[in-house]
């Protein structure tokens, strides 16, 4: 609250007389002070909300209250804990449900850190104070919910900050069957090499080639009792543990962060552990497509000639153009669903492209979808949640830019023009009519901010499509 009685009120009987007209005074988002009983921490919107707002671009480029608020809370964590007290009362002033749950998302998202979370001895977790809450209107369900939602996100940080010598196919797929595997209502399946064989998966076979371990493809299936008929939505991840580029290797810049080409799987992984948690009623199928792109005598080369389990041909064009490859697959056993299976919408997440990162940076995912109504609902989810994305032109035309004179199409194409689009129209091969949207996500924050309080995996997603199953039931498709 800003109004001058209430907060008067509300630090009586924590801070001395002149810090309390101080506070009231404050212009400031976030004030503290020494106080009668420890540290005190004030957080407020700013005074004029609206002077921030633009008029423009359908008011997406603000940021939700729920983004903010979360943010907020969650930029301040640090300093408090530096004070290394045993408990930290969150009082809650004129705020909505909204508000204080993103208060607690964000303070649990700042708490999240690599280096004590990997089994580090040197790095033991830190003690974090004893949260009680105190004048808020969150029950308990509320709570767990908001909790839910910020470890599922850190879950998905966590995997992608996970070293490409630490996180493979073969042990990915172990640690989501060891997560995932006693959920309620859930079923893991591991298709292992010699599955993906029967499966006639050439392709996602053909990326993991080169590599020690072999490619899997892991399936979560989320069936909940009261489902009332709803079709499956599918979720599809794309998990190069990985990406040396392969035989078209990347040079050194390009393959620093590589090891974040599995964040569309691990963000996968987070909504799946975040709809088991939260028992929602929408059906799930969640796919991962895991490999390493490596380089070896055994990988694949340009030009091999490749058939798809859709029994496409694809010609490889560029071994680092492999993400599509092994989403292709994925996506095909997705949309090959029969009967109460089959799916009423197909989403897959994936690291695909530098050229998405140019367009629109690490923070805007790129869009894709055949289906205005997923567009609008993805959209909306990812503006509510604080994880924005953009809608980007499936144009047609583009798939010249995929000609091959030996297959089907190839992988890419020369040139490098709309290389974000091409990668979506290929995909978009292996979808038939299904609603199907495509995210090409970044997965990672160079920088610490907000309620990200270090850089790295950032769960790009989790947020966005935890929103969008919770609105599933009156999604028009
Ligand atoms: N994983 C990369 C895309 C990527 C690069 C994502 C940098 C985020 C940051 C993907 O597998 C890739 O290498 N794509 C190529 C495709 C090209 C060879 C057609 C790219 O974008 O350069
Ligand atoms: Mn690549
Ligand atoms: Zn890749």
């Amino acid at each position: 609250s800003r109004d001058p009685k209430k907060v008067r009120a509300a630090l009586k009987p924590i801070l001395l007389p002149w810090q309390v007209e101080a506070a009231v005074k404050s212009e400031s988002e976030t004030s503290s002070f020494a106080g009668k009983t420890g540290a005190v921490f004030i957080l407020r919107p700013p005074a004029n909300l609206d002077a921030n707002n633009l008029a423009s671009h359908g008011g997406r480029l603000n940021k939700s209250d729920f983004a903010r608020t979360r943010d907020h809370a969650g930029s301040v964590l640090g300093q408090v804990l530096s004070w290394k007290c045993d408990k930290l009362i969150l009082h809650f002033n004129g705020t909505s449900l909204e508000q204080e749950t993103a208060s607690l998302v964000g303070l649990e998202l700042a708490s999240y850190n690599f280096a004590e979370n990997r089994d580090n001895p040197r790095k033991p977790k830190k003690k974090l104070p004893t949260l009680l809450l105190s004048g808020s209107q969150l029950s308990n369900a509320n709570i767990r919910a908001a909790s839910d939602l910020a470890l599922a996100t850190n879950m998905a940080r966590h995997l992608t900050n996970l070293p490409g010598g630490s996180l493979n196919p073969t042990n990915y797929a172990q640690a989501i069957e060891d997560l995932l595997g006693d959920a309620a209502n859930t079923t893991v399946t591991v298709w292992k090499n010699a599955d993906l064989a029967r499966e006639n998966c050439g392709l996602l076979q053909a990326v993991g080639a080169g590599a020690a371990e072999p490619p899997a493809l892991v399936h979560i299936r989320y069936r909940p009792k009261d489902s009332n008929g709803k079709k499956p939505i599918a979720l599809v991840g794309k998990g190069i543990t990985f990406d040396t580029g392969g035989l078209d290797i990347k040079p050194s810049s390009a393959m620093r962060l590589m090891k974040k080409d599995m964040g569309g799987s691990a963000a996968v992984a987070g909504i799946a552990y975040w709809a088991t948690r939260a028992g929602i009623s929408q059906p799930l199928d969640c796919y991962l497509a895991l490999a390493e792109n490596a380089v070896s005598g055994t990988a694949f080369r340009p030009g091999d000639i490749i058939t798809a389990r859709s029994g496409h041909t694809v010609e490889i064009d560029n071994t680092d153009a492999e993400g599509r490859l092994v989403l292709a697959d994925a996506l095909d056993v997705a949309v090959t669903q029969k009967g109460a299976d089959a799916p009423r919408a197909v989403i897959n997440l994936a690291t695909l492209t530098g050229a998405i990162k140019v367009a629109l940076g690490a923070e805007i995912s790129g869009l894709f979808t055949n289906s205005d109504a997923l567009s609008s609902a993805i959209e909306d989810s990812g503006w509510s949640s604080g994880e924005l994305t953009w809608r980007m032109p499936l144009f047609q035309p583009y798939f010249s830019h995929l000609k091959s004179s030996f297959a089907d199409f190839a992988n890419s194409g020369p040139g490098g023009f709309a290389g974000a689009i091409s990668a979506a129209l290929f995909l978009q091969q292996f979808v038939g009519k299904v609603p199907w949207a495509h995210l090409d996500i970044y997965s990672w924050r160079d920088s610490a901010g907000g309620a990200y309080s270090e850089s790295g995996g950032s769960g790009q997603g989790v947020q966005m499509f935890a929103q969008f199953l919770s609105g599933a039931d009156s999604l028009a498709v």
